[in-house]
């Protein structure tokens, strides 16, 4: 039996599902520039918090990291702007190859389909309800359940844990690159989505075992 973890923010959900709301309040110039660094901030503020041991749920590594970009951006933002910026977050869209993927990948019965991601259960399990792409998904495993981030090992080895299996089983499936070294740091198989050309696998040693643009070629891999 395959088991497939699925990452969620970036992989399956759209991170710049914002950029709209961006354009309207600073400008369609710094839009993209401040959602790119706005989602950094929020991942190194994990990784910091993690290293740290002070962990906080990761909606506060999202809305510090909003708060830094104001900052850097010098940007002015209300309160309500800031507030929508975090609502829409919350809200975000999935990819448009995410439900056919999904879709087809449920039909086998070879596979099954878990989430392993940064978010609390209650975020991701309102994203999925969203787009009804709860259906799917066998279960939701979320680092919240042992307060550290990714790519801290334990992350990995509690997803083992949790889905009752072995690691030479699993295929972490994820657009972040720090994600996928992870997972293989950890004895997963990794597949790479590399869903923009500009997208840099870090020289860390060693590759995933697969590369995809788009999750329409994923279950071709098994
Ligand atoms: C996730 O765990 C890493 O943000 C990514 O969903």
């Amino acid at each position: 039996m395959t088991v497939l973890a699925f990452d969620v923010y970036a992989t399956l959900i759209n991170t710049y599902g914002m950029v709209d709301l961006l354009q309207r309040y600073i400008g369609n110039e710094r839009a993209m520039p401040f959602a790119t660094l706005w989602r950094d901030k929020q991942l190194e503020y994990s990784f910091r918090r993690s290293m740290m041991g002070d962990y906080e749920p990761f909606y506060t590594c999202t809305s510090d990291a909003l708060g830094y970009c104001i900052e850097a951006f010098g940007v002015q933002l209300t309160r309500d702007q800031q507030f929508s910026l975090i609502k829409r977050y919350q809200d975000l869209p999935p990819y448009r190859d995410v439900i056919p993927a999904l879709e087809s990948l449920s039909g086998r019965s070879d596979i099954r389909i878990l989430a392993l991601t940064n978010g609390p259960l209650e975020d991701i399990e309102r994203l999925f309800a969203n787009d009804a792409i709860d259906q799917y998904f066998e279960d939701i495993v979320s680092c919240d359940e042992i307060r550290c981030y990714k790519p801290d090992p334990a992350v990995y080895r509690h997803f083992l844990e949790r889905a009752g299996a072995e690691a030479d089983d699993c295929w972490l499936v994820s657009s972040n690159a720090f994600d996928c070294i992870g997972a293989g740091h950890a004895g997963f198989h990794t597949v790479w989505v590399k869903r923009y050309d500009a997208q840099l696998y870090d020289p860390w040693g060693k590759r995933p075992d697969a590369t995809i643009q788009s999750l329409a070629e994923l279950e071709a891999q098994f």
